[in-house]
């Protein structure tokens, strides 16, 4: 079986300094090909930890998810693109004009750098629950936001509606819940990408493919994950891309982790 399938899983290096985001690296050396640097990494250590993965030829998701007025995001995501990220991301809610100016700070960007970078809105973050919509959401709580006493806005109606206007915006796609990423590809087509963080790996998954030990030490919590499913599940609601973050970083063995999230793929 060919290798592509480890070129869509994203690694997050959630971590709060160089020396621990190298470290990861280099466990898992032939194996991992697209690294995510959030905002604890590059807040602690910025352009630097850009230049080492680049140099040692991976590919970068700079997750910084932006959200301010569309001049300034234009000019955010330009310098991410100049600073070498392959996949560069904002908040689909910050609306279409913020991503139109984002999508044009992202042109710009690609002509001086001479590569194509990947442009993405997120969603519905995969932390939020069905209460936590409801908190967010139904500000007002009489019968123009609700259906038959039924809460209009869920994740999934709130993520295709911000998959649209990311969509109208000329975005290269959403990242959004696995849960919802099929939707997504039936509403606005197949083209149109998808990244799904929220991937854990099933218990009774880690336990068939290690010894009992073992199996302890990479038993997946669901931390503040809520709407989740397994790497596999995630790829057959067609994602284009997983992000696994904490089921790698702080499994005691992350090659192992990998390796099950891959065979689990597989
Ligand atoms: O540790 P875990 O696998 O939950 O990490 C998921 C990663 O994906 C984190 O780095 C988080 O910032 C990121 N992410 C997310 N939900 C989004 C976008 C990004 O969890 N909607």
């Amino acid at each position: 079986m060919s290798n592509d399938y480890k070129k869509k899983v994203i690694i997050a290096l959630d971590f709060n300094n160089i020396a621990d985001a190298k470290t990861l690296v280099d466990k898992l050396e032939g194996e991992a090909y697209i690294y995510k640097v959030g905002l604890e990494l590059f807040l602690n250590c910025g352009n630097e930890i850009l230049l080492f993965l680049k140099k040692s030829g991976y590919k970068i998701f700079l997750d910084l998810k932006f959200y301010d007025i569309p001049h300034t995001v234009y000019n955010a995501v330009k310098s991410a693109g100049l600073l070498g990220a392959d996949i560069i991301n904002v908040h689909a809610s910050g609306g279409i004009e913020m991503m139109k100016a984002a999508k044009k700070g992202l042109s710009e960007a690609q002509e001086t750098v001479g590569k194509k970078i990947e442009l993405f809105a997120v969603t519905v973050l995969t932390s939020f629950s069905s209460e936590d919509i409801k908190e967010v959401f139904d500000f007002n709580d009489n019968s123009a936001h609700t259906h038959n006493g039924e809460p209009e806005n869920t994740a999934e109606s709130i993520a295709l509606h911000l998959a649209g206007l990311a969509k109208k915006s000329g975005l290269d796609g959403v990242v959004c819940s696995p849960l919802e990423s099929l939707g997504i590809k039936k509403m606005f087509g197949e083209d149109f990408k998808t990244i799904t963080p929220g991937i854990r790996l099933k218990e009774n998954d880690i336990k068939k493919q290690n010894s009992l030990e073992k199996a302890n030490s990479l038993i997946n919590r669901r931390d503040d994950q809520k709407r989740i499913m397994t790497p596999s599940e995630a790829f057959r609601n067609k994602a284009d891309y997983i992000v696994v973050g904490r089921p790698i970083t702080r499994a005691a063995e992350p090659l192992e982790s990998l390796k099950n999230i891959y065979s689990e793929i597989c």
